[in-house]
């Protein structure tokens, strides 16, 4: 009976979506969506990070604090300043401890 009980707990781990965004520019307003269940918690912290599988210290934007999660998306403005590449990626993160991940994104380009 232990299989059922795991399983569950992985659908709920991962309820929370973060889609790649559609095109995305450095300097241009971008629309990011989520997908979102009422188990996930009702606020977050959108982070944008530039190859995080390789560097620890990969975030280089903070997109929006304590976005309620009920809006399902939101446009906002990408740096200027980014620099082209194909290693981003948006995470979502428990305001109170960024540590928490809710949700990543796949792994997407922003051109410049
Ligand atoms: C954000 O969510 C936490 C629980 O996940 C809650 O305690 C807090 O009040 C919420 N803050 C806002 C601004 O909604």
């Amino acid at each position: 009976m232990r299989l059922p009980i795991i399983s569950s707990l992985l659908t709920l781990a991962s309820a929370f979506t973060l889609n790649a965004p559609t095109n995305p520019t450095a300097g241009k307003v971008t629309e990011i969506h989520w997908t979102f269940t009422a188990n996930d918690p009702s606020n977050f912290t959108l982070f944008l990070l530039n190859n995080p599988l390789t560097d620890p210290f990969s975030l280089v934007a903070v997109l929006g604090e304590h976005l309620q999660t009920n809006l399902g998306e939101i446009q906002t403005l990408l740096p200027a300043s980014l620099p082209a590449g194909d290693t981003y990626e948006l995470r979502a993160v428990n305001p109170e401890n960024v540590d928490f991940v809710f949700a990543s994104s796949p792994i997407f380009a922003i051109a410049a």
